[in-house]
Order: structure tokens, then sequence, then C-alpha cells
């Protein structure tokens, strides 16, 4: 346990931050630069603890990867050269890893197994099983292949066509990357657009694929050619000092080399939508990836209703959403994010609760949350579920609280964001 005392804000938050890089893109950048032939330098890494699981899993099949800090420099012939580990992999909390690994597990001609965290074990893992094993895949697991541990055995793949019954960017990049290895072209249907970092980097690294009207088809061939990466700042980092610059008054915020994939740029525009000023700078493109600055300066906010095809686009920014709309005038509506319910914690019950014991109204519904706007939080002691976004949205709430803010435990952030509380000591000047 490493429990924290917030003091609130003194004043406006003002200045520059660049936030760590995107995690999304750094799983996906160890992960085709493993499977690719040749060296692969990745820059601005994410070193969080999620994203070193991914590492380690290579690591196991015998890839030479050399981690400096956030530089990472691949080293690989590609999978015929991988070899059968001989020990259980282990994802600790991470969910990118375990959904993405299973498209490249279910590819590779030899057994592995896999378990991961309480957390983890909890979560879902059929949406990625179901159809991997259509294509050839051998699974077995806790609850027939539902959760973790689970057992894989890989090889003989063959292409699908399939329409994805979740709206999950992990789903569908599971089953392109089993595509890398299937006879004959795979095609994925996505109803509404998810976050699209695998296409990206798929195109990067020399992948046959295609894309028309949300149908994305993939055709093995073998091997992919090493490119470098540069990862963008992670957008859902910086999602929380967005936020913070939009709810403490006076404030003006400038968060340095964000990506600013359309996938994933829904707070932005919720953001502005709810009044608050957002300003875009500096915008350059690489891998596809396009970054900037963008600064956010306070004005009063309104509330919102905040559903359909935008939930994907801002689906892990929902909690200091949540935050933001506790601070705007009227009340905003969450709906069709049911999917909340099965991340690192039930994050529609963990937002509502953490910020209800600082004094908002929230009432959580099946897929989302109504808030109660212009609520004077007065602080007192809160639980982040041992869920990363929720202990930094509640330590971002505690800005702007009457009294101190006491968070159980903390240690979860740095899954994400392990300098976290050094850029928030940066940006605000606490009482
Ligand atoms: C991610 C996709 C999202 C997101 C997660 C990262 C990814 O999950 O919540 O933090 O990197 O593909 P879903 O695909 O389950 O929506």
């Amino acid at each position: 346990m490493n429990e924290v005392t917030l003091t609130p804000a003194s004043g406006p938050l003002t200045g520059n931050l660049q936030v760590p890089g995107d995690k999304s893109i750094s799983h996906r950048a160890v992960i085709l630069g493993s499977l690719a032939r040749g060296t692969t330098n990745i820059t601005n890494f994410l070193t969080g603890e999620d994203c070193m699981r991914t590492i380690g899993a290579f690591r196991q099949f015998g890839v030479s990867i050399e981690q400096n800090d956030t530089s990472v420099k691949i080293n690989s012939n590609g999978p015929d050269d991988f070899k059968e580990p001989a020990e259980p992999l282990y994802y600790g909390n991470s969910g990118t890893t375990a959904r993405l690994m299973v498209g490249v597990l279910a590819g590779l001609p030899f057994f592995t197994s896999v378990y991961g965290d309480p957390s983890l074990a909890s979560r879902p893992m059929d949406r990625v099983v179901t159809p991997l094993k259509k294509m050839g895949a051998r699974f077995d697991g806790r609850s027939d292949g539902t959760y973790l541990p689970l057992a894989v055995r890989g090889g003989n793949l063959k292409g699908i066509h399939y329409i994805l019954p979740v709206k999950s960017a992990q789903v569908k990049s599971a089953i392109l990357f089993g595509g890398l290895f299937a006879e004959g072209p795979t095609e994925v249907i996505e109803k509404s657009p998810s976050r699209n970092h695998s296409e990206n980097m798929l195109r990067a690294f020399g992948a046959d694929i295609a894309e028309t009207n949300h149908r994305i088809r993939i055709t093995s061939q073998k091997p992919l050619t090493a490119a470098d990466v540069h990862v963008p700042g992670d957008i859902s980092s910086a999602a929380f000092f967005m936020t913070a610059a939009a709810i403490v008054p006076g404030s003006k915020l400038t968060l340095s080399n964000v990506g600013l994939n359309h996938t994933r740029t829904g707070i932005m525009d919720v953001l502005a939508e709810m009044g608050a000023s957002v300003d875009v700078s500096n915008k350059q493109t690489i891998g596809g990836e396009t970054f900037g600055d963008v600064t956010v300066t306070y004005q009063k906010l309104k509330g919102a209703v905040i559903e359909g095809d935008i939930i994907p686009r801002l689906i892990d920014e929902l909690p200091i959403i949540a935050l933001a709309a506790t601070q705007a005038e009227g009340e905003t509506v969450i709906r069709d994010a049911a999917e909340l319910r099965l991340k690192e914690t039930d994050r529609i019950k963990a937002t509502a609760d953490g910020l209800t014991r600082l004094g908002a109204q929230i009432k959580p519904t099946e897929d989302g949350m109504i808030i109660k706007g212009d609520a004077a939080l007065t602080g007192g002691k809160t639980a982040a579920y041992n869920d990363h976004r929720i202990a930094m949205m509640l330590s971002i709430a505690s800005l702007i609280t009457k009294q101190d803010v006491i968070i159980d435990d903390i240690s979860s952030i740095a899954i994400s964001y392990p300098e976290f509380f050094r850029d928030l000591q940066t940006i605000s000047s606490k009482r």
C-alpha cells in the first residue's frame, strides 16, 4: 500500500509539460520490432510497467532487446528464430500485452502459457481467444479459455473474415497480428473506428495491409522489415493535465508533442464542447502518427452528453472527463460505455465511488454515469481501486478540493506514468 495525502492548489496552473510516450504505440513497437527481421530503434518509449511486460515476453522467446531509459533497440531474425519459452509468461496488470500477444502466440508453432495479476485474471480473454480459435490456434484456460491463466498451442493459422462484436482495438489488433502468420487473407470489420496504431505501424513495417470503410485486410507476408519508431506523447496521460487546466480557474497549460491520432482525440473534442479553449500548434507526422503541442486555457465549463461513436475515441479518458463534469454548469450524461466495466477495474463504479467520497454527486448507470455539475468538492479519504487512471484522476481532483485528499494507494500509477507526481508538482503551486 502506498497512501498519499495531496493538498489543494493555491492558484492557477501554468507552464509546459512533456508527457511520457504513448502506451498503445510503445507496446506495438516492441511487438512489430520483434516480429520484423533487422534492427528496430524505438525513441520516447514508455518505460511504464505495462510496456516492460511486453518487452519481457519477447525476451523469453530469445529476442535481443536493449532498453536504455526511453530508447529501445531490438535485434531480431523474425519469428522463425523464436524459441519455445521454458517458463510461463507473466503479464502483470497489462491487458494490452495479454490481448495483443494472443494474436502473436496463436501464430507461433509451439506451446506457451500466460498469467497475470488478480486484476488481469478477472478480465475477459474470450474476445480474443474466440477469433484466434477460428483461425486454427488451440487454447485452454480458466473457464474454457475465458480468463487467464491461458495455455496456447499456436501455428497453422488460416485467414478469417471477422465482424468485431466489441468495439475494441485490442481485439482488432490481435486478429491482425494473427493474420501475419495465416494462410490466406484475414479481414476484420469494425462497426465504429477504434484506435488504429496497429494498422499504421504494420504499414510502416512493410505489411500487406489495406483499409476501406472500416474493413481492414491483411495478407501474410514474411518477414516484416524493421523500421524505426518515434513514440509520440500519450494523449491519455496528457488528458489529466488538459483537464486540470480546464477546471482550475485562470490556468493555461501546454502539453508538448502529444499524439493527435484522430482515433484518440475525443478528450480534446469533449473539453472544447464543454467550453474550454483547446489549441493545437507545431503539428508533424512520423510513421503515420501525428503529434503536436496542445494548449488548454481555463473557461467555465458546461455539461455535455457523451455517447455513440466518440466513446472508443476517449474510452480511457472517461474517468477524468467525469471529474471535469463535476465542475461544469448543468448535468453531464455518459452513455454507451459499458466497456468501462471491463478495464483494470470497473471504472464506472470506481469513478462514481472515488469522486462521491470527495463530495461529488454521480449516479452510475449500466453503461455510463450521470454527473451533477457545479459540485464543491470537499476532499477527504478516497480509494483508487488499484487502477492507474482512477489514481491519477483523484490526484487531479485534489487540486480543486477544499481540504486535503488522501488516496489509499497510488502505486498503480507506475503502470502508465511513472513521473506523474513530478509533473503535477511542476505545474501546480500547492498550498
Ligand atoms: C488499447 C485499447 C483500449 C484501451 C486500452 C489500450 C490498445 O482497450 O482501453 O487502454 O492499446 O489497443 P479496448 O481495445 O479493450 O477498448
